[in-house]
């Protein structure tokens, strides 16, 4: 009888997890679809909502000076070291309702599955301000000042109003000058991350829970094509300097690189021509670009050659073209001892776990650095993910919480885990 009134719980849980996630969707940036970038308004109510929730369970929050929101639940006892579960709360421009937040409606759901038990550890639950890069161009603003890696150089980047970095922690309400105190103590023993898999695997084999080994490494740009903006009119064809046919020329030329290159994938996210009126010719244009791949030597080869091809497309049409670097990050293999528990956690949950790589990158590749890292996919409906179309089925994240609390349980009990030399 207890066990099906548990099962029932649960099944209870998962539909207020999802049921929390729309709520939280609600705070955005643009009225008809979901935005919320790095320290933008929303964020704030955004916050408020997850302290309450955490409130309700004891735990006090606190929003670092990187605007990450963080609440230890505790452990046996003070001298208990921590485990981290967090995801992250911004979004990308018309996003769904679940990359990321999942993650930490998920870890608040899990510790409400405890119900008030304690562990040899405490669990330190994050939202991560800034995961997508979004807002200025660079990811990952909030698991970096976990690791001490956030670059100073940082707080003088703009976004598109031109407000600095530095500027919008300010507005938030926050001090920059607190941001090392943001990095990790010694008494972290891991990092864990639930997140949907964004992808069609999952959903394709049939299984409702995956885990992550492998997280592909991606390299972000800007790039300029720099031409000149002259009469749509009275310029004759051989005439023109048209940065948008230049940029035009080389998306299309590295579409057909990453189709020529296994497993590379090439993405051109954002474009921008100015000045941007139907009667005038470009004079320039400002595009991304987004490259992923599990090899580093792939990917970096990859980055050389496309922006040499810039160069050659510029120079061949009379224009120049500029580019400079947003993001560098290698492929990341997770713990191998985490992973192992996950995936006997999902086993025994009852779900039959699928080992893989993922293309989409996440707080867990930063932390990685640090502390043992690892992660729990969730199928995604559909494959679809970065779109309003995102979805989670109710029994899958019944699973989840299921899988998380075996896993959390045998973390407890294992000495070798809880043996394990800290690494922050
Ligand atoms: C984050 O979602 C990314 O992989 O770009
Ligand atoms: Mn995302
Ligand atoms: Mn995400």
């Amino acid at each position: 009888m207890s066990v099906r009134t548990t099962m029932k719980d649960r099944t209870v849980r998962a539909r207020e997890v999802l049921a929390r996630c729309d709520a939280l969707a609600n705070f955005s940036e643009d009225a008809n679809s979901l935005r919320r970038t790095f320290l933008s308004p929303p964020m704030h109510n955004c916050h408020t909502a997850v302290a309450g929730w955490l409130k309700s369970l004891g735990v006090s929050t606190k929003i670092d000076a990187a605007g990450n929101i963080r609440g230890v639940y505790p452990g046996m006892d003070s001298a208990s070291p921590r485990i981290l579960i967090g995801s992250h709360l911004d979004t990308v421009p018309n996003a769904g309702k679940y990359d990321g937040i999942l993650g930490v409606v998920l870890a608040i759901a899990l510790l409400e599955e405890l119900e008030g038990k304690r562990f040899p550890f405490a669990i330190e639950v994050i939202g991560f301000s800034e995961e997508e890069g979004v807002r200025f161009g660079v990811p990952f603003i909030g698991s970096r000042a976990l690791t001490g890696r956030f670059d100073e150089e940082l707080l003088g980047r703009r976004d598109r109003n031109g407000i600095s970095v530095r500027e919008a922690i300010q507005q938030f309400g926050l001090d920059e000058k607190r941001i090392s105190e943001a990095a990790l103590a010694n008494d972290v023993l891991g990092y864990l991350e639930f997140h949907i898999e964004q992808g069609p695997v999952l959903e394709k084999l049939g299984r409702q829970l995956g885990v992550v080994e492998t997280l592909v490494g991606q390299t972000r740009l800007a790039l300029r094509f720099l031409g000149r903006a002259n009469h749509s009119g009275t310029t004759p064809m051989d005439a023109r300097r048209d940065a948008l046919a230049a940029a035009a020329e080389w998306i299309v030329a590295a579409e057909s690189y990453a189709l020529k290159t296994h497993e590379l994938v090439a993405t051109i996210g954002s474009i921008e021509a100015k000045p941007g009126a139907t009667n005038v010719i470009p004079g320039e244009v400002r595009l991304s670009l987004d490259i992923r791949h599990r090899s580093d030597e792939v990917r970096t080869r990859a980055a050389r050659e496309l922006t040499e091809l810039a160069e050659a497309i510029a120079r061949k049409r009379g224009l120049c073209s500029q580019w400079n670097s947003l993001l560098e990050q290698n492929a990341v293999h997770l713990d191998d001892f985490l992973t192992g528990q996950i995936e006997a956690a999902i086993r025994s949950s009852g779900c039959e776990p699928h080992r893989m790589t993922s293309g989409a990158g996440h707080d867990a590749m930063i932390l990685a650095e640090k502390v043992p890292a690892a992660m729990i996919f969730l199928r995604s409906p559909g494959g679809i993910s970065h779109d309003p179309a995102e979805a989670v089925l109710v029994e899958d994240a019944e699973k989840a919480i299921e899988a998380g609390v075996r896993l959390l349980d045998g973390l407890a009990s294992s000495q070798e885990f809880l043996g394990r030399k800290n690494r922050a």
